[in-house]
């Protein structure tokens, strides 16, 4: 898979892509991240990327000229362009799955005010959020769509089995898990997981998983189903 990023802060993304599953992925080839300089589409001298909202008002815009410039040098027939703004969808489990099945993706970092209006309505296919907060910038968004997106994409990580049982790919939160030893301070694990009885065990997990749910973000098992349980 390709991911390009386009940023006017491109130190950013130094760290985050060369450590853990994402560096190793990066590494072996299966993950390609380019990252690219926003000012680098600018022709003036003092390589504007914003300027002052027609109609007045605080803040900056980003110009189109540089973002159009950007994406369309990037850009492949089939790949995808999408922008991190507070005003996308929000993301989760189900649009990382979308993203992953893409062969390529570009994701433009917004700043400032916004951008001009007419990068949405005529550049970017989609628009994401990474929650109900504003960040300075859509560097922070992108890496963790990159990161949520990444680990779904087949080779990335290890073991195939390991992104499906996961929290939210099954709808629900994950279950208690404990490791070694199994008494530690007086805090005891939960006995059935020494049983070695997997079919109890099994059982065991799917109602922690339940409860967890239930207790913590009732959302998540659909409208409502917080008031009769
Ligand atoms: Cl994608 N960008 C910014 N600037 N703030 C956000 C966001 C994105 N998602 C949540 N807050």
């Amino acid at each position: 898979m390709q991911i390009d990023i386009v940023t006017l802060f491109p130190r950013m993304f130094d760290g985050p892509f060369s450590e853990s599953i994402i560096g190793r992925a990066v590494e072996c080839g299966v993950l390609n991240i380019a990252i690219h300089d926003l000012r680098d589409y600018t022709h003036d001298r003092h390589r504007t990327v914003d300027d002052y909202p027609y109609g007045g008002g605080a803040g900056m815009v980003m110009k189109p000229e540089p973002l159009f410039e950007a994406v369309e040098s990037i850009r492949a027939e089939s790949t995808m362009v999408v922008l991190l703004t507070p005003q996308g969808r929000p993301f989760c489990h189900k649009i990382a799955n979308e993203l992953s099945q893409r062969t390529s993706i570009i994701l433009v970092c917004g700043h400032y005010e916004g951008v001009d209006e007419r990068v949405r309505g005529h550049l970017v296919e989609d628009e994401i959020s990474i929650g109900d907060y504003v960040l300075s910038g859509g560097e922070l968004a992108a890496m963790v769509v990159v990161d949520a997106v990444a680990r779904l994409v087949p080779g990335v990580l290890g073991s195939q089995g390991s992104t499906e049982e996961e929290s939210y790919a099954q709808g629900l939160l994950e279950y208690p898990q404990y490791t070694r030893p199994s008494a530690y301070r007086g805090w005891e694990v939960p006995p059935i997981l020494l049983s070695g009885n997997h079919g109890e065990i099994a059982k065991w997990r799917q109602e922690q998983s339940l409860d967890r749910t239930r207790k913590r973000r009732p959302d998540l098992l659909g409208p409502q189903s917080d008031l009769n349980s």
